[in-house]
């Protein structure tokens, strides 16, 4: 099956799975984030109160992990697909692959660990080096990972934006995600109510493989390249 040249306008709706294959760690699952370390004491607002240095330390160690990963051949796929068509990233991810392999019109529901802000004096930065330039704001308080962490609300507007391309597409494709993180896991059926045809892709089975119209078991970076083969 070949869809490069089918549909007009197609939402990606991509998780941690799309770049495990980058050499990015999933949350769940074997070898998972949330499996080695605790969220509540290094990813949450009411962590970053309690010891914002420690939960810089964690962040700065992430941006480590994923500062020399490389995207692979499904976020290739995805934006050499923008050249050609209306083409969108929802994604739930922060490690900015999709950015990296060339996507522009890229939705990021939870934020990035390449951003910084201050919730002091509201200032965004944009900071792309391994290690942070500074922790500290121009103004001299701790600035904050501009990641949306659990018990946050997603960052305003995202959710309105990434519900208005998933309303309007033909093609939903859903990459690698678990399904298990609101507000993120209820736009699937935004897709299912509309007129997009809907595809997951994913290792195994999730609680809403049985409401797309089409799944793919496999590796994201083998399948996807295989759906739209350009001539
Ligand atoms: N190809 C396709 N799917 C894969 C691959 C792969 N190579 N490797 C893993 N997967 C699938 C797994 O089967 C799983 O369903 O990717 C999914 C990863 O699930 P999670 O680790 O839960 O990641 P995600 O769904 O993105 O998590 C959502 O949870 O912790 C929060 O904010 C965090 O954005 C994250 C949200």
């Amino acid at each position: 099956m070949n869809y490069a040249n089918q549909f007009d306008s197609i939402v990606f709706f991509t998780g941690a799975g799309i770049s495990a294959e980058s050499n990015v760690p999933t949350y769940r699952g074997k070898g998972g984030i949330w499996e080695k370390y605790d969220w509540q004491s290094l990813a949450c607002q009411r962590a970053f109160d309690q010891n914002p240095e420690r939960v810089l330390e964690f962040h700065e160690f992430r941006r480590s992990l994923v500062y020399n990963c490389k995207p692979n051949p499904a976020h290739n796929t995805i934006s050499q697909l923008e050249q050609t068509k209306a083409v969108f990233v929802v994604t739930q991810n922060i490690d900015g692959l999709h950015q990296k392999a060339g996507s522009g019109n890229v939705v990021e529901l939870h934020g990035s660990l390449w951003r910084l802000r201050c919730d002091y004096c509201g200032r965004q930065i944009e900071d792309l080096n391994r290690k942070y330039r500074s922790k500290k704001c121009a103004c001299g308080q701790w600035l904050r990972p501009a990641i949306t962490w659990f018990e946050d609300s997603l960052e305003s507007g995202v959710f309105a934006q990434a519900h208005s391309l998933i309303e309007s597409c033909d093609l939903f494709i859903s990459i690698g995600t678990s399904g298990s993180v609101w507000p993120a896991a209820g736009l699937p059926q935004i897709a299912f109510d509309g007129k997009a045809h809907c595809i997951e892709l994913n290792l195994e089975k999730t609680e809403y493989s049985p409401m797309y119209n089409e799944t793919y078991f496999g590796l994201a970076g083998t399948i996807l390249p295989s759906l739209f083969q350009f001539k």
